[in-house]
């Protein structure tokens, strides 16, 4: 098992550059199998979380290459399964995307339940439903979801949530379905229009992904594309937040400020200075920052994967702050882990009550999920002594070369791999 060792550091100061999105970089792939053409995916970051996506879609018999650093060359020439399997299947939430394009292609997909996590239940009720109203016949048992269906036909769907997975899902299955399709009340994620963008460039035709209603004319067949993936923002979100907490100054490269709005706005709030250029954000700590609340919502909302990189900072920032978490039921367990650290947290409900204290202390702690685990290392910057983070696999999920970054930017950190 994989751990870091984090000894407190200097101020953060130079420069970083930000990988492609993770979570764009997911859905791009399984519409790759929509095309009956190659797809070249420029910028996907090669994460855990995208070697486990290959495997599973491999199986289903598309033949990915990976030509170089971030490139990913995708065909899907025939279906050699239409079953994602438990074992493929468990290894990421994502795993499930691939019901929407397989049934598209297929008429047919067995799909093994995500299972929850260690953030919540994460249901797909909401996948099924839209799914369903696209003329799905939807059978469940024995932790498998079956969907067949002789072709889709365009619906009217009304999301009860804007949940990103399900809006992506049914974006990829309306896009080869009969007729037109409309999503209300669908999620406006950056990456839900990343997805629709490279759709459309495979010959979809998709108006209105950005807004809560996104309209989708079913085409008879989309072709193999060129795609370059956007940045992440989450990452991007993680080194603001790291550059922060040591009061430093780094220069966030190879970014879409408008994706970070939300995490500009909160650490301006709390006395960071932030300067935006075109394609950089330059982050440059303060010693007089205050406390702040904070409540987690769907895009253009504060995000909920920065929930733990800021719960991480704001233990550090004397006065009280408050964070409410919204869409995840369980995503405060780097609270218990951030207490070994002499950080004052109490959680009541949803709600997260942080004391700021001036010293944080190192301490043994265990990375309980990816996001946890990056505000852990973060808290580790600043924290006396020397912080042991453990499971630090779950870090590999959503950051590239996450400890060669910080280091570049003057972190004192080791990895250690058993
Ligand atoms: C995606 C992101 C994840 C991020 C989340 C919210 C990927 C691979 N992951 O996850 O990093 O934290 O968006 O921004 O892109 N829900 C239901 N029924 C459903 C689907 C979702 O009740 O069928 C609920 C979930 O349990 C959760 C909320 O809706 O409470 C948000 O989930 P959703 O937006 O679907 O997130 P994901 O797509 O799983």
């Amino acid at each position: 098992m994989a751990k870091i060792l984090v000894k407190k550091s200097k101020a953060l100061n130079g420069e970083v550059n930000i990988s492609g999105s993770k979570n764009a970089a997911l859905p791009i792939m399984a519409a790759t199998m929509l095309a009956e053409g190659e797809c070249v995916i420029e910028g996907a970051p090669l994460l855990t979380d995208i070697y486990n996506m290959k495997n599973l879609m491999q199986h289903l018999g598309s033949s990915i290459e990976i030509l170089d650093e971030g490139t990913l060359k995708i065909q899907q020439n025939s279906f050699t399964s239409h079953e994602s399997p438990y074992e493929l299947a468990s290894k990421l939430r994502a795993s499930f995307l691939v019901a929407g394009p397989l049934l598209a292609r297929t008429g047919y997909a067995k799909i093994a339940l995500p299972g929850g996590c260690q953030i919540g239940s994460r249901p797909v009720d909401l996948h099924i439903k839209g799914l369903g109203a696209l003329g799905a016949k939807i059978t469940q048992g024995h932790g498998y979801i079956e969907l067949s269906c002789k072709k889709l036909k365009g619906a009217n769907i009304y999301l009860d949530f804007p949940s990103v997975g399900a809006t992506e899902n049914i974006l990829m299955a309306a896009s080869l379905a009969q007729g037109q399709t409309t999503i209300e009340n669908a999620a406006v994620e950056p990456e839900i229009v990343d997805l629709a963008n490279f759709i459309n460039l495979m010959g979809g035709d998709i108006k209105g992904a950005g807004t809560d209603t996104i309209r989708i004319n079913g085409v008879k067949k989309l072709n193999g594309a060129k795609y370059l993936v956007i940045p992440d923002r989450i990452e991007a979100g993680t080194f603001m937040v790291a550059a922060a907490i040591t009061k430093g100054n780094v220069k966030i490269k190879n970014v879409l400020p408008n994706h970070l709005k939300p995490i500009s706005a909160k650490l301006r709030e709390i006395g960071v200075n932030i300067q935006e250029g075109e394609d950089h954000i330059i982050v440059q700590g303060c010693d007089k920052v205050k406390p702040t609340d904070i409540k987690t919502l769907p895009f253009p909302g504060f995000p909920t994967d920065m929930q733990a990189q800021f719960t991480s900072l704001l233990s550090t920032i004397e006065g009280t702050s408050l964070i409410i978490e919204t869409i995840f039921e369980n995503r405060f367990q780097h609270a218990a882990e951030l207490k070994r650290m002499g950080a004052n947290i109490k959680i009541e409900g949803n709600f997260e009550i942080i004391e700021g204290t001036k010293q944080l202390s190192g301490a043994p702690v265990k990375a309980t999920d990816l996001r946890a685990g990056a505000a852990l290392v973060i808290a580790g910057l600043v924290a006396e002594g020397e912080t042991e983070v453990s499971e630090a696999h779950h870090i590999d999920r959503g950051y590239y070369k996450f400890c060669e970054k910080l280091k570049s930017l003057g972190a004192d950190l080791t990895r250690i791999d058993d």
